[in-house]
């Protein structure tokens, strides 16, 4: 079998799009709609795949042609479902038409093949670096009634089992249409043996994994509040029941968006399984005049028979080098101290000087000065839209500052909230119509401040200009870029009526826009994007930001879960991780120094807290750890991560890293209470090389790499509540490190 290909097959209309990991199969159904075929692992080739088109006759079932009781849509499995025409499953398109039907009838019309993958106009998706890296199928379908064409698009990637997907409308037809639903993805499975796993939660809990097993009926995730949102993020995992971290076979499906979606799966009466991902179509509508035409979010598909964690590192690989750009990609993350949790709001210039001065001093790089430096910005009601600098707490200016900052040695980062404006602000007081508002209705606010309309242009042009001119001005290398709270009263003073259901998705586009046009005319910068801890943590930041505040819940304990769920899709290296002070803010609760640091190593590193309120043996322990990270992080951040006990399900976590080469490998393992005369513990391993010879520096021991992976590394503690002299005592949330290293390659 070969590499990667994309096949058509004249006699048979049937597409094979295929590389060594998956196969996905498609054929042109009698009724000129596109039939759904296969998608699994990798099969052999054949001319002809039509008799996986199952149909069967079934009473009380409505039929496509007169004289044939088999055909009907609701029982085939199909590409692109359409509203109306005898299929009864939620469809993938829904079109408004000037009459008020929604029928559409999506013929086939043609197909091109093209090598590496065309980029998506105004929107984050993947990419290629060379024509080689992937294949791009386009099929074309039209309605005969309106006019409309439908382009789906498919990319086959070389060296993964991902199969990215998007659908772009052109209305060719002589009036307007309404797109009500224009989802990214539809697949239809044969069968719904699969256990759905998504990542939910809320502010400060984000990200854990919960697990149920699909009955008939729909069950769904979404968002409908302007961003992806901390309830849930935008990605599902569905797992063979025998399927585990370890082996088996799962599907990931994740969207590359950062506005309202949805993902659902509806399994129907004769248990097939119709899964769609893309915008919420709830909450838009999209008007298309003719010629105009529109592209819909892409969504990622991958497949594995490995088990959960290769189809993690599928993901990470993926968006770490083909979907995060620029400079920062492929560079290990600057240590950085924020101010945040240090001062919140009550900070001075030589308050910020102190704290960047003793973080200089124990290995800090980059200087992080968060919320409350611009505007009237004394508290949460003032100062969001005025980008300029408070003169009452910088009396000398941003400039100065990050010139001060840069004299001791350390880059200066500085946090904005671009798409919010506080009523008292001047830019407010100036524009107070380019919030987003409904005519005559009350306007909600969320933490006092209300949301910019992104919408229109002039809007992204004038918050443009001011952190352009910031950017220009001062020595700035890190960006936090905020959002901190969600959409309410959607309606834009700036588009018609019919135009309002489009406001949700063109705010996110001006969101984009913006990214794009700092991140291009600011290279080097570091953003980092946060919405209120993970409140936006998706796949369409990535694209601009190469790192993402995971949590404002900066607890290690609670970060585990944290950490642990969204490593599922996300690569370790955009995972915003710090060390913060006990008793913890968010919780109160209080875990060792080291366990803090050790939770923290895996993801982007940093402190949020002031080291000067440290003890000296505290300081000098920070002092380690960054030491450490220095001397690791380029393999924790873009080592091969693998999940090995889940702190889901009992009171020990454990994850690891692996170089590629296989030759270092550091273990994260957690406990979270204590227990006295406890059992033997061992962690099996995985990604090791069963030849090499691993060093354990904690023990000085060495062990095969087949021993470490089938017997496991022994993690018992060496006393039963009894301590020997000389050894620290354990308490509750212990957590160790353990550096493998090869000493006989
Ligand atoms: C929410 C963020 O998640 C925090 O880290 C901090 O930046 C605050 N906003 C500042 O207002």
């Amino acid at each position: 079998m070969g590499n990667m290909s994309i096949v058509y097959h004249e006699s048979s209309k049937t597409f094979h799009l295929y590389n060594e990991d998956v196969s996905y199969i498609m054929t042109v159904m009698r009724n000129g709609h596109l039939g759904q075929l296969y998608y699994g692992k990798r099969i052999r080739d054949r001319e002809n795949f039509s008799h996986l088109l199952e149909t069967c006759k079934r009473p009380m079932t409505s039929y496509v042609y007169d004289n044939d009781r088999t055909f009907s849509l609701e029982h085939v499995r199909q590409e692109y479902p359409v509203f109306g025409t005898t299929d009864y499953r939620q469809p993938a398109v829904e079109i408004r038409q000037e009459n008020g039907s929604r029928i559409s009838d999506f013929q086939y019309q043609g197909y091109q093949v093209r090598k590496g993958k065309p980029k998506l106009s105004g929107l984050p998706a993947t990419y290629t670096e060379n024509e080689k890296e992937a294949e791009t199928l386009t099929v074309t379908l039209e309605d005969r009634v309106t006019k409309v064409r439908v382009k789906l698009l498919y990319t086959i990637f070389a060296e993964s089992g991902a199969l990215a997907r998007s659908v772009q409308f052109v209305n060719g037809g002589e009036g307007p249409v309404y797109l009500s639903r224009a989802m990214s993805l539809s697949l239809d499975m044969p069968d719904h043996d699969y256990l759905w796993q998504q990542l939910s939660g809320c502010w400060a809990r984000e990200c854990h994994i919960h697990t149920r097993s699909l009955e008939p009926g729909i069950q769904s995730i979404g968002s409908m509040r302007g961003h992806s949102s901390h309830e849930h993020n935008p990605f599902l995992v569905l797992k063979r029941p025998s399927a585990d971290e370890r082996q088996g076979e799962a599907m990931g499906i994740s969207l590359v968006y950062s506005g309202n979606f949805r993902i659902q799966a509806e399994v129907d009466a004769h248990d097939t399984l119709r899964v769609l991902a893309g915008i919420d179509p709830e909450t838009f509508e999209w008007k298309l005049e003719p010629g105009e035409d529109f592209q819909t979010p892409e969504a990622v598909m991958v497949y594995t028979d490995r088990g959960l964690n290769h189809l993690s590192q599928t993901f990470h690989k993926l968006y770490r080098t083909r979907l995060a750009r620029g400079y920062w990609r492929d560079r290990p993350r600057p240590i950085l101290n924020n101010n945040w949790e240090a001062t919140y709001f009550d900070f001075t210039q030589d308050r910020l000087i102190e704290i960047a001065s003793r973080a200089k001093e124990c290995g800090v790089e980059l200087f992080v000065l968060d919320d409350g430096w611009f505007g009237e910005r004394n508290n949460e009601r003032a100062g969001l839209g005025d980008w300029r600098v408070n003169k009452k707490r910088l009396p000398k200016g941003v400039g100065f500052l990050a010139e001060r900052i840069e004299g001791l040695g350390l880059q200066f980062g500085l946090w904005f909230e671009p798409e919010m404006v506080n009523r008292n602000s001047d830019f407010y007081r100036a524009h107070p119509d380019w919030i987003l508002s409904t005519p005559g209705r009350h306007e909600s606010h969320g933490r006092h401040q209300y949301v910019l309309d992104f919408s229109r242009k002039e809007v992204v042009d004038a918050i443009y200009e001011q952190m352009a001119k910031l950017l220009r001005e001062a020595k700035i290398s890190y960006i936090k870029w905020d959002m901190n709270r969600s959409i309410t009263e959607c309606y834009s003073a700036a588009w018609p009526a019919d135009r309002q259901g489009e406001i949700y998705h063109r705010y996110i586009l001006g969101v984009y826009s913006l990214y794009e046009r700092l991140t291009t005319e600011f290279p080097k910068v570091l953003f980092e994007s946060c919405a209120s801890g993970g409140g936006r943590f998706d796949p369409g930041m990535l694209y601009y930001a190469p790192q993402g505040w995971v949590s404002d819940d900066s607890d290690a304990v609670e970060r585990l879960k944290i950490q642990y769920g969204t490593s599922m899709c996300y690569p370790i290296s955009s995972m915003g991780a710090h060390v913060s002070v006990t008793p913890n803010h968010q919780v109160y609760r209080n875990t060792p120094l080291h366990t803090r640091a050790n939770v923290a190593y895996f993801g982007a590193f940093g402190y949020e807290l002031d080291l000067n309120r440290l003890s000296e043996p505290e300081r000098n322990e920070v002092k380690e750890q960054i030491a450490f990270m220095k001397k690791y992080r380029e393999i924790l951040q873009f080592g091969i991560f693998y999940r090995l006990k889940s702190p889901f399900e009992g009171n020990e976590a454990a994850w690891m890293v692996v170089s590629e080469d296989k030759k270092t490998a550091l273990v994260g393992w957690y406990r979270i209470l204590n227990c006295v005369n406890g059992s033997y513990t061992r962690v099996r391993l995985l990604g090791l090389n069963p030849e090499y010879c691993y060093r354990n520096a904690r023990t000085g021991d060495c062990h095969f790499g087949d021993e470490l992976m089938n017997v496991g590394l022994i993690t018992s503690d060496e006393t039963a509540g009894e301590l020997p002299a000389g050894i620290t005592p354990y308490t509750d949330f212990e957590s160790r490190i353990y550096v493998l290293e090869v000493t006989k390659p």
